[in-house]
């Protein structure tokens, strides 16, 4: 039902503190995720070997976790180290521990077979930590599936009826046509609209009087991490002419809670004025404002699609890069499905694989 071997936004860095045990369901699972003394990163198994008890209500004691039930240590790497009472501690007492780590702001947790866990393959979220960038991070909880916001973020066209009023403006975004080019784990794609109304929001932003031309670009990566370079400048401009323009990096990332929920970071960074604060509170309560008119139309969406009985979507041009990335989806996971029949490749426990970079 999803990709596994993949690494997936489990947090923000400071939802994880020294001192925090959050517990986040993933794919089905529920990770606890803390940090160690060092400040790395730490992903196990939330459900304690013993009587299930959550690890999340327990305690932190250095690197390590003590359930606060019946009192069982665990290591960061998932071994029970200690059972009051009793000296012999069995193989089995133990929880899985997931690869995690922390790049940019994000604390990244590979959900699937740690032998392949690969560096990487973390998608380049530059933004998140850059000193050319502003923003202010955000979180939604979503009551659907994720592809289906998948879907929504592959196609730009609802900008023009779903956001008229925020991110918006005009049918025109609707009607330029976006090129699509097939990544190894994901999708590129590129809308330019040119001659436009500037969307309300940057109207107020960039004091646009006239007409503007705006470009969207970005790749959509596996599972289901949208990375985007964006602008809008007047459209009486030169095309390599970016004094007038108003730049946007978004990093965005859906990660699966459950077949029908769904965790969602994002952010929105600007590349102007860079020192005006209420320019990145203005942007970000912007953002936040027409994903909730996503979030309206896509809950609503689920809960039509599952209160019927199931029937074919009808598709249209317009869903070139959604079909394209579904397929992508689709066969990792059937690669998965393949080598879950070949033995994994040996690992040394706490290593990370790295090799060459594939988008
Ligand atoms: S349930 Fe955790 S120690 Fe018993
Ligand atoms: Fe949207």
């Amino acid at each position: 039902m999803f990709v596994k071997n993949c690494w997936y936004v489990a947090a923000w860095d400071h939802e994880v503190l020294a001192d925090t045990l959050l517990a986040r369901t993933i794919v089905g699972e529920s990770v606890l995720v803390y940090r160690k003394a060092d400040g790395t990163p730490v992903a196990i198994d939330n459900r304690c070997a013993h009587r299930h008890a959550p690890l999340s209500l327990g305690r932190k004691e250095g690197d390590a976790v003590r359930c606060l039930y019946h009192g069982l240590k665990y290591g960061s790497d998932g071994r029970c180290t200690e059972i009051p009472g009793q000296e012999t501690i069995p193989d089995k007492l133990c929880v899985r521990s997931y690869p995690a780590l922390e790049r940019g702001r994000w604390i990244w947790v590979w959900m699937g077979d740690p032998a392949r866990a690969d560096e990487a393959l973390i998608p380049d979220a530059f933004s998140l930590k850059h000193a050319e960038w502003r923003y202010k991070p955000g979180y939604l909880h979503y009551d659907a599936d994720h592809l289906l916001i998948c879907d929504n973020l592959l196609d730009f066209s609802h900008l023009s009826y779903v956001h008229e009023k925020t991110l918006g403006g005009s049918p025109n975004i609707a009607e330029a046509r976006p090129s699509v080019q097939r990544l190894a784990r994901g999708v590129h794609v590129t809308r330019e609209v040119r001659n436009t109304v500037p969307a309300p929001y940057h109207a107020r932003l960039g004091g646009f009087s006239g007409q503007v031309n705006r470009r969207f670009a970005y790749d959509f990566l596996v599972p289901g991490v949208l990375l985007m370079h964006a602008h809008v400048k007047p459209a009486d401009s030169a095309d390599d002419d970016m004094s007038g323009a108003l730049q946007f990096h978004s990093c965005q990332a859906l990660t699966p809670e459950t077949a029908t929920t769904t965790h969602y970071f994002f952010m929105q960074a600007h590349r102007f004025r860079l020192d005006d604060a209420t320019i990145t509170e203005s942007i970000y309560q912007s953002l936040c404002t027409a994903f909730e008119e996503d979030r309206r139309i896509i809950e609503a969406q689920q809960r039509l699609i599952a209160a019927s009985p199931p029937r074919p979507m009808q598709p249209i041009a317009a869903d070139l890069a959604l079909s394209q990335y579904r397929r992508v989806v689709e066969q990792l996971m059937e690669a998965e499905r393949v080598s879950i029949v070949q033995p994994p490749a040996p690992r040394t426990p706490g290593t990370v694989a790295s090799t060459a970079a594939t988008r």
